[in-house]
């Protein structure tokens, strides 16, 4: 046995070619349930791709860099999960491209920042942080309100993610723009259409401003859904959880 190691050994190339086929095993073993697995994320319910109007504010909130500051992420951390709420789920980042979860949290992590404060808060907030937080270094976004959202765009945004695997229907698509400003006017007539397209969208003016839609109303209308579609007590249910 160790007289044969030995030629082993004493060989480089056969030695090289033996490692090649061990790591080889290793590997397949690890890679190939991955082409077999339909889906390597847990199905949860309540997850559904994000309506137009959120899905704008979240390009704003990636356009801003807000992730520079900001994690959207809770850990299994108990100081986390008391803090923050139940710790994040792969499934809730599952339409993110790319995902938020960011590496730094100058201020609090945002998963599940959805209905904690009012629209009025935020809207305060986002224009003069210090005037709510005296002490915090958040810059201000005041601009934003003054900001027509763009919606000429809207349709290919939802086709991009579409290409990615974000199950945007052929409806949904065809509607995009018609729901991204009904999302942002209560009294529009397809506000009931985003619903049901968008179970749980909020629909509403958010920037406190109903006769405009600004880029302000975008990411209010996101900021206000982090963290509101799944349905805890069900998946808890679900997992046999307590
Ligand atoms: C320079 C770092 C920095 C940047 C950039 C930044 N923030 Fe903040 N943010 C903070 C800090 C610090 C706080 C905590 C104090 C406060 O509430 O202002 C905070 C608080 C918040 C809160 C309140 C969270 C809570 O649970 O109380 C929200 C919402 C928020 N930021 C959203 C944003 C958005 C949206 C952007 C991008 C448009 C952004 N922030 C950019 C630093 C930042």
């Amino acid at each position: 046995m160790w007289a044969k190691h030995k030629v082993v050994e004493t060989n480089a190339t056969l030695l090289m070619i033996l490692s090649l086929i061990v790591v080889a095993i290793g590997g397949i073993i690890e890679i190939a349930p991955l082409f077999y697995l339909q889906n390597t994320i847990e199905k949860v319910r309540g997850m559904r791709p994000y309506s137009p109007l959120e899905l704008a504010g979240r390009n704003i909130y990636v356009r801003e860099g807000c992730y520079v500051c900001h994690s959207q992420m809770v850990r299994p951390f108990r100081d986390e999960v008391e803090r923050y709420g139940h710790y994040s789920l792969a499934a809730e980042s599952m339409y993110d491209h790319p995902f938020q979860w960011g590496s730094k949290r100058t201020g609090p992590d945002l998963a599940r920042v959805g209905n904690r404060y009012s629209d009025e808060w935020h809207v305060q907030h986002m224009i003069d942080p210090q005037s709510v937080v005296p002490e915090t270094i958040m810059p201000k976004y005041g601009f934003l309100k003054d900001t027509l959202l763009r919606t000429d765009d809207i349709v290919d945004h939802l086709k991009a993610n579409r290409a990615v695997g974000v199950p945007y229907s052929d409806e949904m698509i065809a509607n995009a723009k018609a729901d991204l400003v009904s999302q942002g006017n209560a009294e529009a007539d397809g506000a009931d259409d985003v619903v049901k397209r968008y179970a749980k969208a909020q629909v509403r003016d958010f920037d406190g401003d109903p006769s405009r839609l600004t880029e302000m109303d975008a990411l209010i209308a996101y900021l206000q859904m982090l963290g509101t579609l799944v349905e805890f007590d069900v998946y808890r249910a679900d997992q046999n959880l307590r």
